[in-house]
């Protein structure tokens, strides 16, 4: 049986790690299913890592969905008794035009894909209606604030709750986020000290990514950690060199095609 988003909350009250990777096709999911991820996220961060786009903000909700299916696919396929749970980001315009758009995006990430959650950025009043909605049409919500990459063109990619004032904020969206429903809650690019608070006011488990140590889980774009994207953000720096470690083999393959071998080689035709 797959996990359920109540499985993360199971890990955070018996002070348990979360860890969080993103997937975006059947091979990426197995191998992140397969090194023990509680839980898979089908980010948005796809449209940047897989489609080569300059932001989140082109993919569509078809492509979310394309995407979900192949990642539900490989987790299918991965070895282990107990699948992590799979979460889907709802991407830009598919939940701020209305409760009821909103409420019928998400609804298709459930129907038509293997997730069983979704996650939306920002906590204005009309994305906690939204967000209120969902669940009470039993969809779980995951929570996402501090760096919301929808929003670059507002805010950018820098860190977010700098001064006491932002943080003030950020602590109560993040409340509001848990009054609304939300079973965990992303907290991207903000400083320690604050994710450290908002993970001990929480009931709901608190993910950070460049959020520091004190959160109750981590989340990570996986091609990040890989080393496969050219660049990586600073609060995410790869464990490998995954893109030159591939690029040198393939290399080196390509380099033994071309040597030149007299194996096979076809006899002279007879004059
Ligand atoms: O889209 C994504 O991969 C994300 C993570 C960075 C949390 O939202």
């Amino acid at each position: 049986m797959p996990q359920r988003p109540h499985d993360l909350l199971q890990r955070k009250q018996a002070g348990l790690p979360i860890s969080v990777l993103t997937a975006w096709d059947a091979l990426s999911a197995a191998i992140v299913a397969e090194a023990g991820a509680d839980a898979v996220l089908v980010g948005d961060s796809l449209a940047m890592v897989v489609l080569g786009h300059a932001t989140t903000l082109p993919v569509t909700l078809e492509e979310m969905l394309h995407h979900c299916r192949a990642v539900g696919r490989g987790l299918a396929m991965a070895a282990g008794s107990h699948p992590p749970l799979l979460i889907a980001d709802l991407p830009f315009l598919s939940y701020q035009c209305g409760a009821n758009d909103a409420v019928a995006a998400a609804g298709r990430v459930l129907k038509e894909t293997p997730a069983a959650a979704v996650k939306l950025e920002g906590a204005e009043p009309e994305t906690l209606a939204v967000i209120d909605r969902m669940v009470r049409s039993g969809i779980p919500v995951m929570g996402h604030l501090g760096l919301t990459p929808q929003s670059v063109h507002r805010l950018g990619y820098r860190r977010q709750a700098q001064d006491p004032v932002a943080q003030e904020r950020l602590q109560r969206q993040a409340r509001e986020l848990e009054s609304a429903g939300c079973f965990a809650l992303v907290l991207e690019h903000v400083p320690a000290s604050v994710a450290t608070t908002i993970a001990s006011l929480l009931t709901i488990p608190v993910i950070g990514i460049g959020a520091g140590e004190g959160c109750d889980g981590q989340v990570r774009v996986t091609a990040d950690l890989l080393g496969l994207t050219p660049r990586q953000p600073p609060f995410s720096p790869p464990l490998i060199d995954g893109r030159g470690l591939a690029i040198e083999a393939l290399r080196g393959w390509i380099g033994s095609q071309r040597a030149p071998t007299t194996r096979g080689t076809p006899a002279a035709p007879h004059c």
